[in-house]
């Protein structure tokens, strides 16, 4: 069941989404050789308590075997989405690495991912990070009252196979705002003219996965993180969009 958010709740979403940019914001600089994840997660956990949001991550209970340990996802390399920040993973220099962030200020949930590059990058990797980021661009192009989700999908599936990329099919964006996850499924592949219908009202997080090599997705031993199944990079970025009579906000850029 879609559940559409009135005016209001939209600008409870939208302080929720501005205490994810100060995280993005404030994690950027540290992102570089030496840094372990579990202190880019310290920094973010502080800064969500601090500004009187709950971290929508730490203690999620549907996606794996059991309560998600952290408050912030951080995938490195091979590692898609739902990666667990450790003090032993170590920021170096060549790798790629998302942090996905979720924030309930309010009962106002929000979420967003971005990839960042760790000094010099094979050209090939930076050009997945690139069109990871241009892939949610595309499909924001499609979202607006009116369309349907199948032109969201088809778009950013058509700029990233254009690369030669792979496209993850077993995830998707998601509605959001009441829940962390709710419905509508956002799937970053489809046919144009296919799918729901989108609504003004409706908020989802639109967020592209994709991979260097093939699209296929091996589950972790901790049940939680997705890996991509040739071991090559994968990059991830996200917003939460809200939808309005005349167009679409983003509420976390
Ligand atoms: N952005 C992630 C997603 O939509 C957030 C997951 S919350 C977690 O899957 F608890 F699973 F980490
Ligand atoms: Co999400």
């Amino acid at each position: 069941m879609i559940r559409l958010k009135s005016k209001a709740d939209i600008e409870k979403m939208r302080a929720s989404g501005s205490i994810l940019k100060r995280v993005f914001e404030t994690v950027a600089p540290m992102m570089r050789p030496g840094v372990s994840t579990a202190t880019i997660d310290r920094v973010a956990h502080d800064l969500i308590v601090e500004a009187g949001a709950i971290p929508s991550c730490l203690g999620y209970e549907s996606g794996g075997p059991t309560p998600f340990p952290t408050a912030t996802c951080i995938s490195v390399d091979d590692e898609i989405v739902h990666g667990f920040p450790s003090e032993t993973k170590v920021l170096e220099e060549g790798m790629i690495v998302s942090l996905d962030v979720c924030a309930c200020l309010d009962g106002f949930h929000t979420d967003a991912a971005r990839t960042y590059i760790i000094g010099n990058v094979d050209p090939r990797v930076r050009e997945l990070v690139e069109v990871t980021e241009q892939a949610f661009f595309e499909g924001l192009k499609e979202v607006r009252a009116g369309k349907r989700l199948g032109d969201v999908g088809a778009a950013v599936q058509t700029l990233c196979e254009a690369h030669g990329f792979g496209v993850v099919r077993e995830l998707s964006g998601h509605g959001v705002g009441y829940e962390l996850h709710e419905d509508p499924d956002v799937p970053n592949y489809g046919r144009r003219g296919r799918g729901l219908r989108i609504r003004p009202g409706m908020t989802f997080a639109l967020e592209p996965m994709v991979t260097l090599g093939s699209r296929h997705i091996n589950v972790a031993d901790n049940g939680w993180t997705i890996l991509t199944a040739d071991g090559l990079p994968a990059a991830h970025y996200e917003n939460t969009l809200a939808i309005t009579e005349d167009g679409v906000d983003i509420l976390t850029l």
